[in-house]
């Protein structure tokens, strides 16, 4: 049945290009879904944009003697084009910069202020006397109350993933001066996320105990056991949505509180400039939607946003948030700060035309149940290994051969024998169970099933040897080349969300738009025959290329130099 779907990926912060460990969280998991669900005939809007506000992008700005505008010019353009050059099909890929951001944000909070949920409250805060300003969030710098890190920040720590005050540090600095703060009184509004308590025990705790991921509904019920408290959703800073209330100069929005907004604001964007209505994908409760996130927003997605939209009334709340866990590189954490990450702009200098390889090696090795790591002699042995070795071998071996039989054309089987109809019949097994995995968002299973399909079919021709067959039998190897030939549609279509690229090639190869029925994946279902004898299709191009030994040393040297350099 055809639905209607809103999937979100988290807004990235605009202080840094995307990495891997971004593209293997976060937007390749989003991209297989949103692909899938387009494929299979959903109405769907995929949508992000850049998270510009936040203090982090004020500390960089500061750093370079540049202003915060400067440096979200400079990473929304190079990050907006990172996406485009890996293929994630964003629908829409705005930023909360925008007017129309800063307007939604803003009515957003006014309405919520209209209708008493927010306290105002007087405490004392940490002020750079130097500086002239409150020091909120990332602006102090000390030890962390929970796991003694050194180098927590004031409302979170990276290392333990906790959320605290910035008053609970432990010997607490300015990171701007590095001087010890002083206090001063200031006036904020709190969310009352206490009110939101029993609700959302009845709607995380009872409603998804078993949708959900074990490691999203542990950290809920973990927040939702402490008890929640108000939450301050506003800032003493100057870079932000400014606070629509009288009486608040000098105070902006939490990036927290506006930047999810960002996902209702970019939906509104791409349905205004498409002439379609955006509410349908906000309030119609139908509408499935799904945030797709890494571990450390889980709070934010699952407790905040929600309370923010059930308080406001009108808006649907998530069905499902499938927070992965993190990618580590080498074995060390990814670490923008210590240059410790593989930069996308980076990686296609060095690997141009192999972004399908990136996103398989990212699939295949996500870190969807734990922390996993990235290495550069993985990445290597699974393109040569799986890709070049069994599906491009596959497909390069079956397009040749008909070549050289047939011209190109594809010739008309007779009878198929046991054999050939267990292997159709196990394929369209595996096509049913790599949807049922998308479905339940086991995108590491469904793309190894994925190969499968492709060693299924290198194994089928490397067992009937047709180059042996042809002189002695050819109405055999009619029937074998008939049959390799389907599974190398099957692959195509649906290879699509995976291996975007290599799909789009491959379905020209074998001229995809002159066969006896549509090359959709709802019409995989049947296991109907998709080709079409008397069609010709064109000749061989290497769907994937071997990776040297030369080329993996050239990126571990880098990462030596980095490591050298800390
Ligand atoms: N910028 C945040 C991060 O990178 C994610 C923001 S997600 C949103 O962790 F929902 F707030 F948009
Ligand atoms: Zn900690």
């Amino acid at each position: 049945m055809k639905k209607t779907y809103t999937i979100t990926a988290a807004l990235p912060y605009t202080n840094g290009p995307i990495h891997i460990g971004h593209l293997a969280g976060v937007y390749i998991p989003a991209d297989i879904f949103s692909r899938f669900m387009r494929l299979t005939g959903n109405d769907v809007v995929y949508i992000c944009g850049s998270d510009e506000h936040g203090v982090p992008i004020t500390i960089k700005a500061k750093k370079e003697g540049l202003t915060p505008n400067d440096i979200v010019n400079r990473y929304h353009s190079n990050i907006k084009k990172s996406f485009e050059d890996f293929g994630i099909s964003f629908d829409n890929y705005s930023r909360t910069s925008s007017e129309l951001h800063h307007k939604t944000a803003s009515d957003f909070f006014l309405h919520l202020h209209d209708n008493n949920f927010f306290k105002e409250i007087t405490t004392e805060q940490f002020y750079d006397v130097d500086e002239n300003q409150f020091l909120p969030d990332r602006f102090i710098v000390g030890t962390c109350p929970k796991c003694n890190y050194e180098k927590s920040y004031g409302d979170q720590c990276e290392k333990c993933g906790t959320s605290h005050n910035a008053i609970d540090l432990i010997d607490p600095k300015s990171s701007i001066t590095g001087n010890s703060p002083s206090l001063k009184e200031t006036k904020h509004w709190y969310l009352k996320l206490d009110e939101f308590q029993s609700f959302l025990e009845d709607w995380i705790l009872k409603k998804h105990k078993s949708d959900w991921k074990a490691n999203v509904f542990g950290q809920c019920k973990s927040w939702l056991d402490d008890g929640l408290k108000p939450r301050a959703v506003t800032r003493d800073l100057d870079w932000g949505v400014s606070v629509p209330l009288n009486d608040s100069d000098g105070k902006v929005l939490y990036v927290w509180f506006d930047a999810p907004i960002g996902y209702i604001s970019s939906t509104k964007e791409w349905a205004t400039n498409n002439n379609l209505d955006w509410e349908k994908y906000w309030k119609n409760s139908d509408t499935e939607l799904i945030h797709f996130i890494g571990k450390d927003n889980i709070v934010f997605h699952c407790i905040i946003f929600p309370a923010m939209l059930k308080a406001h009334g009108d808006y649907i709340l998530p069905k499902n948030v499938p927070a992965n866990e993190f990618l580590n590189l080498e074995g060390s954490k990814i670490s923008t700060s210590n240059n410790w990450a593989v930069w996308l702009p980076d990686y296609l200098k060095d690997f141009p035309n192999k972004q399908d390889a990136l996103r398989y090696v990212l699939t295949v090795n996500a870190p969807e149940n734990k922390d996993n790591d990235f290495t550069w002699k993985d990445f290597q042995a699974r393109n040569n290994n799986e890709l070049v070795a069994i599906y491009g071998n596959f497909i390069n071996r079956v397009v040749v051969l008909i070549n050289k039989y047939y011209d190109g054309i594809i010739p008309e089987s007779a009878d198929l024998d046991d054999e050939d109809m267990k292997l159709l019949n196990k394929i369209n097994q595996q096509s049913i169970l790599i949807k049922e995995l998308i479905e339940r968002f086991k995108f590491r299973e469904a793309c190894n099933e994925y190969i499968n399909i492709a060693r299924n079919g290198n194994k089928y021709l490397a067992d009937n040897e047709p180059w042996k067959l042809i002189k002695i039998n050819p109405d055999r190897v009619k029937n074998i080349m008939f049959i390799s030939l389907q599974i190398s549609s099957i692959l195509a279509i649906i290879g699509e969300p995976f291996l975007p690229f290599a799909s789009e090639k491959l379905k020209n190869i074998l001229n995809f738009k002159n066969h006896n029925i549509e090359w959709s994946w709802n019409n995989l279902d049947s296991g109907d025959i998709l080709i079409k004898p008397g069609v010709k299709i064109n000749h061989a191009e290497l769907l994937f290329e071997k990776i040297e030994d030369t080329e993996i040393e050239f990126q571990l040297e880098k990462l030596r130099k980095a490591k050298a350099n800390l």
